[in-house]
C-alpha cells in the first residue's frame, strides 16, 4: 500500500451525507508497550526501524468526537475537553494533526468538532497518553468517513486508522489492533509497512497469552525530553545506523522466540532493548538521562529476583523512568506477591497499574 490509497476520491462520498449533519462517536483505545523499541524517525513520522509491541488492555483513552455541520469550510474549528474542562494546551498538536491528515479526510474543514477525552490512568503518572489518545481520534473520524463513504472493508478501516494516527504519533499506529502489533517494513514480516501498524501475522505460543504488565510508576513528573526531540537526536547520532540494524536483527530474533515460547530468551531481547534506548538517550548530543534511581533500584531487585526463583519476569521501559514488569500469568501470583513485598517501597504513593497484553481499540456508540 501507498499513501495515495489513503486519498478519498471525492464522488466516494454519498449523496445522502446530509445524514452526517450532526452526531457524535466515541471509541476507547489502549495504550501499547514496545518490546522492540521505536526511537529516531524520517520525514511524515516514518520509523526508521521496524517495532513491535503488545496491545494493553487497561491504560486506554476514551474519546467522544460530537460532529456539526459548519457554513465556513475554510478553516478548522474545535474545541479539545479533558475530563470535561476545557483543555486549551492540546489544541496546537490537535491543530497540526488535523493540517497532516487534511488530506486524507477531505470532510475536516466541514465540520465543528468537540472533542471529549478522558484517560483511565492518571495524568500525572507519566504515562504517555499520544498513543491511546491519538489512535482513539483518529478511529473517531474513520467512523465518519466509513458513514460519509457507506461501505468500508474492516482492513482498509483499520490500516488507515493506523495510517492516522501514525500522523499524529508514531507509536499510536500500533494502538488500534491487538494482541501484537508490528509497525516498520521487515524483510521477514509479510505485509508489515512504515506507514501503519499491522497485527503480528504469525503463530504466537500459549506462553504469551494473558502477558502481564505491572506499570511502576517510578515518578509521575512531566518528562524533561519530549519523544519528538529524542527521535530526531538520532539524526547525526554516533551509533544511529548500527541501532537501526540491531532492532531488525532484534525483531528477527523475537520471532522464533514468539513461536517457540522461550521466556528467557524473550527477557534477553525486551531487557536489552529498552537498556539501549535509554543508551541511545544518554549518547546523543545533547544527551540525557530519563531514568531515576528508583528506576534501577527497581531493575536490581527484578534481577536478583529472577536468579533466586527462576521466575520468568523482566522489564522493559518506555522514554521515561516508570519500569513495566513483564510476566507471563500462570507465574502471576508469586510475581505480584514480589511486587508488593519488595518494589512498592520504589513508587511513588505505592502506585503501580495491573495490566495486561489486550486485544485493541472498540467503539463504543456513533450516533
Ligand atoms: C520510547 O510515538 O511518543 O515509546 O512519533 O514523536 O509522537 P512521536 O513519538 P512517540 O515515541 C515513542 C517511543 C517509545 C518507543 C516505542 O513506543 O516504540
Amino acid at each position: 500500500m501507498t499513501e495515495q490509497q489513503f486519498i478519498p476520491n471525492p464522488d466516494s462520498y454519498k449523496d445522502d451525507a446530509k445524514t452526517l449533519e450532526s452526531g457524535k462517536v466515541t471509541w476507547e483505545s489502549p495504550s501499547n508497550i514496545a518490546l522492540v523499541k521505536y526511537w529516531g524517525k524520517k520525514k511524515d513520522q516514518i520509523p526508521e526501524n521496524p517495532s513491535i509491541s503488545f496491545t494493553l488492555t487497561n491504560c486506554k483513552t476514551i474519546t467522544t468526537l460530537h460532529f456539526y455541520k459548519k457554513e465556513n469550510t475554510n478553516v478548522f474549528s474545535f474545541d479539545v475537553f479533558l475530563d470535561n474542562k476545557p483543555k486549551d494546551d492540546f489544541k496546537p498538536k490537535i491543530e497540526t494533526f488535523f493540517k497532516r491528515i487534511e488530506l486524507y479526510l477531505s470532510f475536516l474543514k466541514d465540520y465543528h468538532f468537540k472533542i471529549e477525552t478522558t484517560n483511565t490512568f492518571p495524568h500525572s503518572s507519566g504515562i504517555a497518553s499520544s498513543a491511546s489518545g491519538m489512535s482513539a481520534l483518529a478511529l473517531c473520524l474513520m467512523s465518519m468517513e466509513k458513514q460519509l463513504v457507506g461501505d468500508m472493508e474492516q482492513t482498509y478501516f483499520n490500516n488507515k486508522a493506523s495510517f492516522l494516527a501514525r500522523l499524529g504519533s508514531g507509536s499510536a499506529c500500533r494502538s488500534i489492533e491487538g494482541d501484537l502489533v508490528v509497525w516498520g517494513k521487515h524483510g521477514n514480516i509479510e505485509g508489515s509497512s512504515d506507514l501503519f501498524g499491522v497485527k503480528y501475522p504469525y503463530k504466537v505460543h500459549e506462553n504469551f497469552r494473558n502477558y502481564q504488565d505491572t506499570i511502576l510508576l517510578v515518578d509521575k513528573g512531566e518528562k524533561q525530553v519530549s519523544s519528538t526531540v529524542g527521535h530526531n537526536l538520532m539524526h547525526n547520532h554516533p551509533f544511529a545506523q548500527e541501532r537501526f540494524k540491531q532492532a531488525h536483527n532484534n525483531l528477527n530474533t523475537l520471532m522464533g522466540i514468539l513461536e517457540s515460547g522461550d521466556l528467557n530468551a524473550f527477557i534477553a531481547i525486551v531487557e536489552s532493548e529498552a537498556l539501549t534506548l535509554h543508551a541511545m538517550m544518554m549518547t546523543s548530543m545533547p544527551y540525557f538521562i530519563l531514568m531515576k534511581p528508583n528506576t534501577l533500584e527497581i531493575i536490581n531487585k527484578i534481577w536478583s529476583f529472577r536468579k533466586e526463583t527462576g521466575l520468568h519476569v523482566g522489564f522493559t521501559l518506555d522514554a521515561g523512568a516508570n519500569v513495566h514488569v513483564l510476566y507471563p500469568e500462570n507465574e502471576h501470583a508469586r510475581i505480584l506477591e514480589f511486587i508488593n513485598n519488595e518494589l512498592v517501597a520504589y513508587i511513588e504513593n505505592g502506585q503501580y497499574i495491573a495490566d495486561k497484553i489486550g486485544l485493541g481499540a472498540r467503539q463504543v456508540e456513533f450516533r
